[in-house]
């Protein structure tokens, strides 16, 4: 047996002042995304912002329902959004932040298992690699590529025989 230790290339900033303004935008743009979330049953409020190739930015927030499996999560009401209405705009980065109890989280907001997947499919359909901004209140981390959230995935490259 041998053992090996997977790394991921994760840039951890210990606040948004320090960031490029680009990211700092996309970051504002998911705090508006927060606001407008449809979270009744968790009060968990999610707000996503996507950005295209074209520098057009998309927003998304979670939309919850009774029946809670038929909820989506803000990454992915993002990411479908802009993917059904820009079918060839290469999405560039993805920023998420996260309200509890009226304030942003402290902890990290990271994608679920789900989003992550569909984040990687966003990524091969397109060829390109997407910036991804976690934000919390008193940090923020970033990465370059869903792959470096997902080790070992799944994508369209294990169908080819
Ligand atoms: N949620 C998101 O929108 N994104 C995540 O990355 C994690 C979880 C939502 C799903 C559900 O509406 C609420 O947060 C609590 O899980």
């Amino acid at each position: 047996m041998k053992k090996e230790i997977i790394s991921l290339n994760i840039l951890l900033f210990d606040s948004e002042t320090e960031l490029p303004e680009a990211d700092k935008n996309l970051l504002e743009h998911a705090h508006q995304a927060v606001e407008r979330a449809y979270a009744p049953y968790s009060k968990f409020k999610v707000g996503a912002a996507v950005k295209l190739a074209n520098g057009e930015i998309i927003l998304g927030n979670n939309q919850e329902n009774a029946a809670y499996p038929s909820g989506l999560c803000a990454e992915r009401v993002a990411t479908f959004y802009a993917n059904s209405h820009y079918p060839n705009e290469k999405v560039v980065k993805i920023a998420i932040a996260a309200w509890s109890n009226g304030k942003f989280t402290k902890d990290v907001i990271t994608p679920c298992g789900s989003c992550r997947q569909v984040l990687l499919e966003t990524e091969n359909r397109f060829d390109s690699s997407m910036r991804i901004l976690m934000y919390a209140q008193d940090c923020v981390y970033i990465v370059n590529s869903i792959k470096d959230l997902l080790p070992l995935h799944f994508g369209d490259e294990k169908l080819k025989v």
